[in-house]
């Protein structure tokens, strides 16, 4: 197979875009396409201060890559989770993900949860009895937290997270199996600023999967391979193979379902979905938006671990 800009050997065969590029095009092509995106959806300027939530994974690690290649004011945030799984998990993607900053003189905040919190996810789960024996809704509540207060407090104007079109098909598959008009409302790449949060961006939200693997072997980048040990057997990964299934018989198929659905919501499609909006209000302690009177999701969280706590 030849690249298609050079005639040259192709390394990268994407069957879904009809395209075959070898490595130094494939290189050029990720981050131009990125550009792309950011402009098209508006996510950006080259003025904003940008926060990069960083997991020590190859799509947040790479989108990170191509926003400081392509000129962008970005910083990055890695959570500590307290994530073990036999293999250290989270002490292991905190190591990628500080080397990665300091082998490019970049800034990487960092928050353990467990210093900051009093507990890990694992044990805040626990305590909290939410999330039937796995960690992966608490984990999610604190990470938004966290990033939000994070951008928040630091000044930054955009939150910016590594999610690939694979995770946002999987959500959207999910999304639609239930006909959740709320939600489909508001999945897209990018997600408007409100009071006590920053506007959240997905720059990498059309990008396969496979392409950011690709993207991050070919550059060099050295991520985390595994997945957090609490992913297996969950309903996301169940949704990404079956969406893998109608890829393999129909290449594209990923990438027009999404597309497709951001065309639908553009026109229309969801705004009338017949669902109540439900008003929003700063939570007492963090001051973050909530729906809740009084304490945010999170903030009722860390009070039920420790009873009464300031929490930041
Ligand atoms: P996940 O929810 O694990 O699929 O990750 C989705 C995105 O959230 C990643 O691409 C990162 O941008 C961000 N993220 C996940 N885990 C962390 C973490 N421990 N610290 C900072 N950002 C994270
Ligand atoms: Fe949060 Fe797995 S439970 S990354
Ligand atoms: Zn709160």
């Amino acid at each position: 197979m030849k690249c298609k800009k050079c005639g040259s050997k192709a390394v990268v065969n994407m069957r879904q875009h009809k395209l075959a590029l070898c490595k130094e095009d494939y290189l050029e092509w990720v981050p131009e396409q990125a550009e792309r995106f950011i402009k098209k959806y508006r996510m950006f300027s080259h003025a904003d201060k940008i926060l990069v939530a960083v997991s020590g994974g190859k799509d947040s690690l790479s989108l990170w890559e191509i926003l400081v290649r392509l000129g962008y004011q970005a910083d990055g945030l890695y959570i500590g989770l307290g994530i073990d799984g036999g293999f250290g998990y989270s002490s292991e993607s905190h190591r990628l993900a500080a080397r990665f900053a300091e082998e490019r003189g970049l800034t990487l905040h960092i928050v353990d949860v467990e210093a900051e919190y009093g507990e890990s996810i694992p044990v805040i789960s626990e305590i909290s009895q939410r999330g039937r024996g796995k960690p992966c809704a608490v984990c999610g509540l604190t990470k938004r937290h966290v990033m939000n207060r994070i951008a928040r407090d630091r000044g930054y104007d955009v939150l910016a997270t590594g999610h690939n079109l694979d995770d946002e098909a999987a959500v959207l598959f999910g999304n639609t199996l239930r006909w959740s008009g709320e939600f489909l409302r508001r999945q897209g790449p990018v997600l408007a600023e409100m009071p006590g949060m920053a506007r959240k961006v997905k720059p990498l939200c059309r990008f396969y999967e496979r392409e950011m693997t690709a993207y991050a072997l070919l550059r060099g980048i050295e991520y985390i391979y595994e997945e957090c040990p609490f992913a297996e057997g969950s309903t996301s990964i169940y949704y990404k193979e079956v969406l893998n299934k109608l890829e393999n018989n129909r290449p594209g198929a990923k990438l027009t379902f999404y597309l497709s659905f951001l065309e639908a919501r553009e026109r229309g499609l969801f705004t009338e979905a017949g669902e109540v909006r439900q008003e929003l209000h700063p939570c007492t302690n963090c001051g973050q938006p909530t729906t809740a009177p009084g304490l945010c999701s999170f903030c009722r969280m860390i009070d039920k671990v420790h009873g009464e706590i300031e929490i930041p």
